[in-house]
C-alpha cells in the first residue's frame, strides 16, 4: 500500500475515537488539505496528463540522472527479428539496462507481444518508468508489401505514396513500432548503388514532393496510435557515394548540396518529420554523424528542426574508422557537439557522456537539449499515459495482411509499372484463347518479390507472375511455363532448349528477366546492373522463333537494357512490386490497366555512361541533339543519349501536345507565370498522361542544369478528349541556391519547356526583368 493510502487509514481511525467528536469538522479540514497535497506529491508532474507536455518533460529531465539521460540516448538492436530470447545472456543484459533506464530505443524488435514484454520492464522495473520506443525499417510496407519505393515514386502519384506509407503504419504500429527509418530521401545518379531502390529517384524536385507526402503518410498526426514517427535519410547527400559503391565516400560543392541533395531532406523536414537520421559519408571530410554544417547549421538552426537526430547503424564509432575521432569518447564528443542526438548501436554515448559532462566537454545544457527530443517523441506518442497502446494483440491480428490492404498495394503495383516500349502494339494483349509461353524462373518464384527491407513480409503470401496470369486467365487462355534460366545465375543449354520448345507452340512470350529483389537495397552495390548474360542468351534463342516477345523486366534499379531492347517487342519495368505483383502485371499485359507510370531515374546506354542524368549541366561543349562532331563532350564508343530519358513511359494511347501558351514573355521578379498546354489522347483507349513542366536558366550566376523540372499534373483521357493543363510557375521555382543557402532568382532568359517526358519537350522563352 502506499504511503496516502496508510495516512488516510490512521486519520479515519482517530476520527472514530470518541474523545475528539467535537473536534470532527476542524480535523476534517485538516485531514484533506494533508490529503490532497500528499496525493499531489504521489504523482509525479510527468506522469500527470492534466499537465502541459512541456511541464511534464521539464519535471522529468530534473528528476533523470545523467546515465538516465545517456540511456535515452541509447539505441540498441534488439535482435533480428527473433524478439527477446528471454535465456539469452546478450539478451538479459540489455533487458538489465533497460531495468537501469540504460536503453531510450530498441531497433528491430517486433510484434506486439515482444514489444509489450520488453514495455513492461521499461514501465514497471525502471526507476521512472520511462517508456522506450521500436524502431524498425519499414519503407515498404510491412505486412503487406507495397512496390519498392523507387518503383511507387514511378507512378508520379502522391496520393498513393501517402496512402500506402500510411498503411505500413498502420500495420507497423499495431505491431508495436513507433518509429520507422523512412521515407530514404537520397538523390542518386548511380543505378549501382543499391539503395536507389529505397528512394525517388534522381531528381531534387520531385524527390521533394515524393519525401513531403511519405512522411504525411508514416506520421498523420501521430496522435492515434495508428502512425509512427518517420525519418529522412540519409542525412546528407549519401546518394553521391563515389562509383555507387556502397558506405564509399562523397565528395560534392556546397551549390551541389543545396540545390541537388538538401531540397527533399528539407521538405520531408517542413512536412513534420520526427526524426532525422545521419548517413553514413562525410561531407567537406567530415563524418555527417559529427558534422556541425549540416546537423547543427543547417538543420537544426536553418530549417529549425525540433526532432530527434538519430545515427546510421554504428556511425558514431564508425567516426574513429574515418580517422575523424580518435577513440570512442572522441567520437561520442564529436557527435553530441555536432548537434546528433541517438546513438544506434556504436554504445559510445552511454560510456562516455557521464564522464565528459563531468569534465566540462559537455555542457548539461546541450546534453539536456538531446534528451528532451527524444522525451518529447515519447510525450507527443502518448506512452507516457498509455505505454502498451501500439502493442495490442488483437489489433495487430484485425490489422495485419487485410484483403483492403491488397487492395491497395494492388492499386500501387499497377501504377509502377513503366512500359518502356510497345512495337507493333504487343500490348495489351487479349488473352482469351490465347497459347502463352510464360519463360523465366522468376516468374515462377516468390522469393524474389518483395525485397529489400521487407520488415515482415512473408514471401509465401505474395503472388507470383505465374499464379497472377493463372489467377486472371487460367480459364480462358492456356499459360504454359519453361524456367529458361536456373536462378544460380549459370547459362542452362537445356532450360533454354525447353524453353524454344514451348516458344514455337504459344502465340505470344512472356519473358521474365532482371535482378532478384535481393541484388538491391543496403549493401547490393554493382558493378554490372545489367540482365544477367544466361538471361540474354534466352532471348537470343527466343527471337529466332519470330514470336512476339515481351520482356518483364523484374529490378530494384534501372538495369542496361541496351542489349535485350532489339531482342523484344515489348518491354515492361516491373521494378520489385511486392506482395501483389503476379495480379498488377496481369492486369498491365491485358490492358485491365492502361500503364501510366514514367522513369523517376535514367536508363542509362551503357554501364560507362553512369551517372548519366537529364539534369546535366550543358558543358562548355556539348553536342547537338543528332549530331556527332570530334572535339564535343562525349564518348567515342557510345552515343550521349541514355537509353530511356527520366519522365519517359508510354501507355496504350498516345498523347499529343499542343497550344503551349504563357500569359506573358517579360515578367518582374515577383510575378508569377501562367502556363498552359492542351493535351489530347489521340489513341483508341482511355489512359492516363504525366504533363511535365521545365525550366533553364540560361545564364546564372552559377551555371544552371539544362532542364529542372518545377512541377507535373497526372491527367486521365477519354479517347479523343483534349485537356488544357494550366500550371502556375512562381518566382522561386525560377532561383536557385548559391553556395550559403540562400535563393536567388537573377533577371535574364530562361527557357520554359513543357512535354511528356524530360526529352521530348515543347519550348519558350521567358525574360525575367
Ligand atoms: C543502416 C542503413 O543505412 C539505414 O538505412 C537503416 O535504417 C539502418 N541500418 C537500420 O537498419
Amino acid at each position: 500500500m502506499d504511503s496516502a493510502g496508510q495516512f488516510e487509514r490512521t486519520f479515519i481511525a482517530l476520527l472514530s475515537t470518541q474523545n475528539i467528536t467535537d473536534m470532527k469538522p476542524i480535523i476534517c479540514l485538516i485531514v484533506a488539505v494533508m490529503l490532497i497535497s500528499n496525493i499531489q506529491a504521489q504523482v509525479p508532474i510527468y506522469k500527470d496528463p492534466k499537465q502541459t507536455a512541456d511541464s511534464r518533460l521539464k519535471d522529468l529531465l530534473k528528476r533523470m540522472t545523467i546515465d538516465e539521460k545517456a540511456g535515452q540516448l541509447n539505441q540498441l538492436n534488439g535482435g533480428f527479428f527473433t524478439g527477446p530470447a528471454r535465456n539469452d545472456p546478450g539478451q538479459k543484459v540489455k533487458m538489465q539496462m533497460v531495468r537501469d533506464g540504460k536503453i531510450g530505443s530498441f531497433l528491430n524488435v517486433i510484434g506486439a507481444k515482444e514489444t509489450r514484454a520488453i514495455q513492461e520492464i521499461a514501465v514497471k522495473e525502471s526507476r521512472l518508468g520511462i517508456p522506450v520506443l521500436f524502431a524498425l525499417d519499414v519503407l515498404h510496407g510491412y505486412k503487406t508489401i507495397f512496390p519498392i519505393p523507387l518503383a511507387e515514386a514511378c507512378s508520379w502519384d502522391l496520393s498513393i505514396m501517402e496512402h500506402s506509407a500510411g498503411i505500413a503504419a498502420k500495420e507497423a504500429s499495431s505491431a508495436g513500432i513507433h518509429w520507422t527509418f523512412a521515407p530514404m530521401c537520397d538523390i542518386s545518379n548511380d543505378p549501382r548503388w543499391g539503395r536507389v531502390m529505397e528512394g525517388a529517384g534522381e531528381d531534387p524536385w520531385l524527390g521533394a514532393q515524393i519525401a513531403a507526402a511519405r512522411v504525411k503518410g508514416f506520421q498523420g498526426d501521430l496522435n492515434d496510435a495508428e502512425h509512427i514517427l518517420s525519418t529522412v535519410k540519409h542525412f546528407a547527400a549519401y546518394g553521391a557515394v563515389e562509383g555507387g559503391k556502397e558506405y564509399n565516400n562523397v565528395d560534392v560543392s556546397r551549390v551541389a548540396l543545396w540545390n541537388k541533395y538538401l531540397p527533399p531532406y528539407e521538405a520531408a523536414v517542413k512536412a513534420g518529420a520526427a526524426t532525422v537520421m545521419n548517413s553514413f559519408n562525410v561531407f567537406e571530410g567530415v563524418p555527417a554523424s559529427g558534422n556541425k554544417y549540416l546537423v547543427t547549421d543547417i538543420l537544426k538552426k536553418k530549417w529549425g528542426f525540433g526532432g530527434i537526430v538519430v545515427s546510421d547503424w554504428m556511425s558514431f564509432g564508425e567516426m574513429i574508422t574515418h580517422g575523424y575521432a580518435a577513440d570512442e569518447k572522441d567520437a561520442a564528443l564529436k557527435a553530441i557537439l555536432a548537434g546528433s542526438d541517438v546513438d544506434m548501436q556504436a554504445q559510445v554515448t552511454i560510456k562516455n557522456l557521464a564522464q565528459l559532462v563531468k569534465e566540462g566537454k559537455v555542457s548539461m545544457q546541450a546534453v539536456d537539449d538531446a534528451v528532451s527530443r527524444i522525451l518529447k517523441m515519447k510525450f507527443k506518442l502518448g506512452l507516457f499515459d498509455d505505454p502498451y497502446r501500439f502493442s495490442d494483440e488483437t489489433r495487430e491480428k484485425a490489422t495485419l495482411f487485410t484483403e483492403a490492404n491488397r487492395a491497395e498495394a494492388l492499386e500501387a503495383a499497377k501504377r509502377s509499372i513503366v512500359l518502356l516500349k510497345n512495337e507493333k502494339n504487343t500490348l495489351p494483349i487479349a488473352f482469351n484463347g490465347k497459347k502463352v509461353a510464360l519463360i523465366g524462373s522468376f516468374a515462377d518464384s516468390k522469393d524474389n518479390l518483395l525485397d529489400f527491407w521487407i520488415a515482415q513480409g512473408e514471401a509465401k503470401n505474395a503472388v507470383s507472375i505465374r499464379e497472377g496470369l493463372q489467377n486472371r486467365f487460367g480459364n480462358t487462355a492456356t499459360i504454359s511455363f519453361a524456367q529458361g534460366y536456373g536462378l544460380d545465375g549459370v547459362e542452362n543449354e537445356t532450360m533454354i532448349k525447353d524453353a524454344v520448345t514451348l516458344a514455337e507452340t504459344a502465340d505470344v512470350l512472356l519473358v521474365n528477366v532482371g535482378l532478384s529483389g535481393k541484388m538491391a537495397g543496403e549493401d547490393r552495390s554493382l558493378a554490372f546492373p545489367e540482365i544477367p548474360a544466361p538471361q540474354v542468351a534466352l532471348l537470343q534463342a527466343l527471337k529466332k522463333t519470330g514470336k512476339p516477345i515481351v520482356a518483364l523486366v523484374s529490378s530494384g534499379r534501372p538495369l542496361i537494357l541496351t542489349n535485350i531492347q532489339p531482342l523484344v517487342d515489348a518491354i515492361l519495368q516491373c521494378w520489385i512490386l511486392g506482395t501483389e505483383t503476379g495480379n498488377a502485371v496481369a492486369d498491365v499485359l491485358s490492358g485491365a490497366y492502361n500503364p501510366s507510370a514514367k522513369t523517376v531515374m535514367t536508363f542509362p546506354y551503357a554501364i560507362g555512361q553512369i551517372p548519366v542524368y537529364y539534369n546535366a549541366f550543358n558543358t562548355g561543349r556539348p553536342i547537338p541533339e543528332g549530331t556527332d562532331p570530334s572535339w564535343k563532350s562525349r564518348y567515342r564508343d557510345i552515343p550521349n543519349r541514355p537509353l530511356y530519358p527520366f519522365g519517359y513511359g508510354l501507355s496504350y494511347t498516345t498523347f499529343t501536345y499542343g497550344g503551349f501558351t504563357m500569359d506573358k514573355n517579360t515578367a518582374g521578379k515577383n510575378e508569377s507565370i501562367l502556363v498552359s498546354v492542351t493535351v489530347t489522347n489521340s489513341g483508341s483507349v482511355a489512359g492516363e498522361e504525366i504533363v511535365q513542366l521545365y525550366i533553364r536558366d540560361v545564364a546564372a550566376s552559377i551555371v544552371r542544369p539544362v532542364k529542372e523540372l518545377k512541377n507535373f499534373q497526372k491527367i486521365s483521357l477519354k479517347p479523343g478528349e483534349s485537356r488544357t493543363v494550366k500550371f502556375i510557375l512562381l518566382p522561386m521555382d525560377l532561383s536557385y541556391f548559391d553556395a550559403t543557402g540562400a535563393p536567388v532568382l537573377e533577371p535574364g532568359l530562361f527557357k520554359i519547356m513543357v512535354g511528356g517526358n524530360s526529352r521530348d519537350v515543347l519550348e519558350k522563352e521567358l525574360t525575367i526583368k
